[in-house]
């Protein structure tokens, strides 16, 4: 009997995540999928180019759901949700990640009796003015599988009572997606456009709202990437969000007066992935970016006071560094005195997560 799975997902980071599971899907015929993408993200850079280089195949439903509040496009993407899941009567619906498509659509399905897949579950930074963390919580409290993909996650999901039925630790599927592109990365010629050398070079993302929509904070953030800009060049591929809200805040000027930063149009994945794993030093606040640095190896200072992926902190390159000027500072100072090892990696990260979370949901469907 055929298992229909509506696999969601919405903003850029769900695409590597959603991507390896297409592919470990086509090793049981019985698995029906379906993609639905919600708009949350929509620009070219942020969305087309990933479903392209990434192999994805076209969503069979776009909600176009676009930006908005958190409540606006939360709802919004509930509304249209809905008929989608009545008209399709999938036997699951399988969100990934924290993003507000993941929780919309978990809630949704959950109320319609169909049952929730939750990729990535179990991840806490126990920051609740996170809105990933609120989305987090929910998600997992409302899933029937929960698949996990680092050991702190099953600790958390017990913790919380989690029934030990639901838990299932699979190792990582952006890491799966990494493994598979890690060559044809290398053979993209973003280096040579950039015109960098290897190792000479840090790269910069931020996009967290308690960093880039606080004046004060994303002035002192600037302040201090500037001053790591007088040993190294940095290339500071920019969010929308950040901005818009460098525009806002009027900090073209002070980033003007830091030559050694480059800025950019956000990447493709291919690009991006040979940017990271070539650079000498990664500052960011993303949450995928700390684990994708720990596999190719490459430093990591993350600009957050606490990270929901502990594991690449005990077992990766990771270290987390107060996002303001004088402590980026003194972290960049302590990351050339005392560089991370890149000897270990987090337990089941070895490129086989999708196909070990296809198996499981076979086995379920019978149950
Ligand atoms: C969202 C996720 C965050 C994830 C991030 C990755 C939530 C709560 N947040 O944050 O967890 O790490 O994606 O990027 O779901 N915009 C565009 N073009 C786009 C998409 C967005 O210009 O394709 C602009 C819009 O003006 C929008 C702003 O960026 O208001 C923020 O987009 P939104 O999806 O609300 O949140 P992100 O900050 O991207």
């Amino acid at each position: 009997m055929a298992i229909r799975i509506i696999n969601v997902c919405g903003a850029r980071p769900n695409f590597m995540k959603i991507a390896p599971l297409m592919d470990a899907y086509k090793s049981f015929p019985e698995i029906e999928p379906i993609i639905v993408h919600t708009g949350q993200h929509y620009d070219e850079k942020m969305s087309d180019l990933f479903f392209r280089q990434l192999g994805i195949p076209e969503p069979d439903i776009n909600l176009g759901v676009g930006s908005a509040s958190h409540a606006q496009q939360t709802a919004k993407i509930m509304e249209t949700f809905e008929p989608v899941v009545l008209e399709y009567k999938p036997d699951y619906v399988l969100v990934v990640g924290d993003v507000n498509s993941t929780i919309a659509c978990a809630l949704v399905a959950t109320k319609l009796g169909v049952k929730v897949i939750h990729v990535e579950a179990g991840l806490r930074s126990f920051d609740r003015t996170m809105p990933e963390e609120i989305n987090r919580i929910l998600t997992d409290s409302i899933s029937d599988l929960l698949f996990v993909s680092e050991e702190s996650g099953v600790v958390n999901l017990r913790k919380e009572g989690a029934d030990e039925k639901r838990i299932h630790f699979v190792g990582n599927v952006m890491i799966d997606t990494l493994i598979k592109h890690r060559k044809r990365a290398e053979q993209t010629n973003v280096l040579e456009t950039l015109n960098l050398e290897a190792k000479q070079y840090g790269l910069i993302t931020l996009h967290r709202p308690a960093n880039v929509d606080n004046e004060e904070k994303l002035k002192s953030i600037l302040e201090g990437l500037g001053e790591i800009s007088k040993d190294i060049p940095l290339i500071f591929a920019i969010h929308p969000r950040t901005k818009k809200n460098i525009e806002k805040f009027s900090l073209q000027n002070l980033l003007d007066s830091f030559p050694n930063i480059r800025l950019t149009e956000p990447f493709g994945y291919l690009e991006f992935l040979k940017l990271m794993a070539n650079a000498k030093v990664v500052l960011t606040d993303s949450g995928g970016m700390q684990e994708e640095t720990t596999i190719l190896g490459t430093a990591c200072m993350t600009l957050r006071e606490n990270t929901e992926r502990p594991s690449t902190i005990t077992d990766g390159t990771n270290r987390l560094v107060n996002p303001w000027r004088d402590d980026i500072i003194a972290g960049w100072q302590e990351l050339k005195e005392n560089p991370p090892k890149a000897d270990r990696k987090p337990r089941l990260w070895d490129g086989q997560s999708a196909q070990r979370i296809a198996k499981i949901i076979v086995q379920h469907s019978k149950n």
